[in-house]
């Protein structure tokens, strides 16, 4: 479904990204952790084309983001690190409007936009202006945006930073049922717990770069090439992640 070939973004004189290559099939997740200022939002906005990279290649489904950037847009659905809404609609009639653009029929846009907003228990909130929402509310409204069309990629920067604990819950489920249904995943999280309980694969930045890429045994290993002295019997993914970003955090042997 998405196929990254080492792409690179430069602002003046720092590599935001650099060098980065990965792939997704339909139905998997990436979730993507890393320091602060590590890349993670500047690769999601290349993979999403909202930002043009500096060099590499982006297909999604096969077709290159620089070529046909157009049908590559039509199969994403990016959730941005900052939701920015149109602050004078109500929540109903800007999902509506972004359901027509999508160019969902009237009975389907009201059926998933009546059940997203139940589930993220904006019903009732729905006809107020998105100007008077709450940033939790905001980042819902952007989740459901992105995901109203079931795009075949879902991008997600953050998506539950702003989420009471209930609500990301729910969000997470959210995301698992589109990636059920077939959807490929991206996400980016600070959140090691979460990171965790999404099934699939973790790829870990770090100055631009994808230091590592794969499922939690594979970084495992990759964590005890470079860093670990003692033996770990089942780290967890903070302190795989630690070691591998290697902020210098010394690791202490755990009973299995
Ligand atoms: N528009 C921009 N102009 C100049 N530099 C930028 C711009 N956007 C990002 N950068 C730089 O690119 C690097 C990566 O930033 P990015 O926002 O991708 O990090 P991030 O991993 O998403 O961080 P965070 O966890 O804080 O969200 C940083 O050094 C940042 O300063
Ligand atoms: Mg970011």
């Amino acid at each position: 479904m998405l196929q990254v070939y080492r792409l690179a973004k430069r602002y003046g004189e720092v590599w935001a990204i650099r060098d980065v290559s990965l792939r997704l099939e339909a139905g998997s997740t990436l979730v993507l952790l890393g320091q602060n200022g590590a890349g993670k939002t500047t690769a999601l906005r290349c993979l999403s084309g909202l930002l043009l990279p500096t060099s590499g290649r982006v297909l999604v489904g096969g077709k290159d983001s620089r070529l046909e950037p157009d049908a590559v847009r039509e199969q994403i659905g990016l959730v941005p690190e900052v939701p920015g809404l149109y602050d004078r609609m109500p929540a109903r009639s800007y999902l509506d409007f972004f359901g027509r653009v999508y160019g969902l029929d009237p009975g389907t846009r009201a059926r998933r936009i009546e059940r997203l907003l139940e589930l993220f228990d904006l019903a009732e909130a729905g006809d107020r202006w998105l100007g008077s929402f709450s940033k939790g509310m905001r980042q819902k409204v952007a989740l459901i945006r992105a995901t109203l069309h079931r795009p075949p990629l879902v991008l997600a920067d953050e998506p539950t930073s702003a989420l009471d604990p209930d609500s990301a819950h729910v969000a997470w489920r959210y995301l698992e049922e589109l990636r059920a249904e077939g959807a490929a995943l991206v996400v980016c999280t600070h959140n090691m717990a979460e990171a965790q309980q999404l099934a699939g694969e973790i790829g870990i930045m770090s100055a631009g770069r994808l230091l590592a890429v794969g499922e939690l045994p594979e970084l495992v290993r990759a964590a005890g090439l470079k860093k670990h002295r003692e033996v770990v019997e089942r780290p967890t993914l903070e302190e795989v992640y630690l070691a591998i970003v290697g902020n210098g955090v010394e690791h202490e042997a755990r009973p299995a």
